[in-house]
């Protein structure tokens, strides 16, 4: 089970900053989600909310400041609010990232321009720094906008995000092409997470930090999960498969 740094390492450290990204690739985590909101000066921040006062100094929206201005703002310990430019560049293909477009966007004229910016920012990474496309999914609780992400960006792995349990399942996954279904931990069954993968979807959990959450998850074959402490969470994970190699090894004696 893969162990995604949500926000980065965001239980010890401010979330969606550069330090928090750089302490998540310490922790060896294998991947790192981080929540993007587009800017009006065609560039994408990394905020988990569009208000600033939950996370930084400002007050308002993100688009009542300049880009130059919104990055003066403290978003916790001194960081500053990163583009996914800077984010990627920091990462550098040192883990898999999980894109999360945070938007309700449903206009395709709207959503076009969202697409070309990611394409742009994901193909500069892609030819700068070590990534390569497999590296990267997109994520979105917005499911008209991963309908129509693959016509601009075929190549990008898609993840249907959702926070209750559909009445036919991972079926609405499949429906618009995604690769994976990432459930909430509070609405996940062992019925949801096989008919993902009897559907050939991967399931990504968040956010899990309890280590009965993540027992649960371990338990149910859950392919990766989302965790604010991914040293911890690792850490977890690892005593669980040694006790599993116990018990295999105790059975063929
Ligand atoms: O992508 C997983 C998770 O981050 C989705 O919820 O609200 O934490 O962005 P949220
Ligand atoms: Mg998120």
């Amino acid at each position: 089970m893969k162990v995604i740094a949500h926000r980065g390492a965001s239980g010890e450290y401010p979330e969606n900053t550069l330090l928090a990204f750089k302490e998540a690739i310490k922790q060896q985590a294998d991947g790192i989600e981080l929540d993007i909101q587009y800017h009006q000066s065609n560039d994408f921040v990394l905020l988990h909310y569009y208000y600033l006062d939950k996370t930084t100094d400002g007050k308002g929206s993100i688009n009542d400041y300049s880009l130059a201005d919104l990055q003066k703002l403290n978003a916790g310990q001194n960081e500053f609010i990163p583009t996914l430019k800077q984010a990627l560049k920091l990462i550098d293909g040192k883990c898999l990232v999980n894109i999360e477009i945070k938007s309700a966007e449903t206009n395709n004229y709207a959503l076009i321009k969202i697409f070309q910016l990611l394409k742009q920012v994901l193909n500069h990474a892609i030819a700068h720094y070590n990534f390569t496309w497999s590296q990267f999914v997109v994520s979105s609780f917005n499911h008209p906008l991963l309908a129509e992400i693959k016509t601009s960006l075929p190549k990008i792995s898609t993840a249907a995000l959702t926070a209750s349990c559909p009445v036919d399942y991972a079926e609405c996954a499949l429906q618009l092409s995604a690769n994976n279904l990432n459930p909430s931990i509070e609405i996940i069954s062992q019925q949801l997470i096989d008919d993902a993968h009897q559907k050939g979807l991967q399931v990504w959990v968040y956010t899990v930090d309890r280590e009965e959450d993540i027992l649960k998850c371990y338990l149910y074959g859950v392919d990766a999960v989302f965790t604010n402490y991914p040293a911890q969470t690792k850490c977890y994970i690892n005593q669980l498969s040694q006790d599993d190699n116990n018990v295999v090894k105790t059975v063929k004696k």
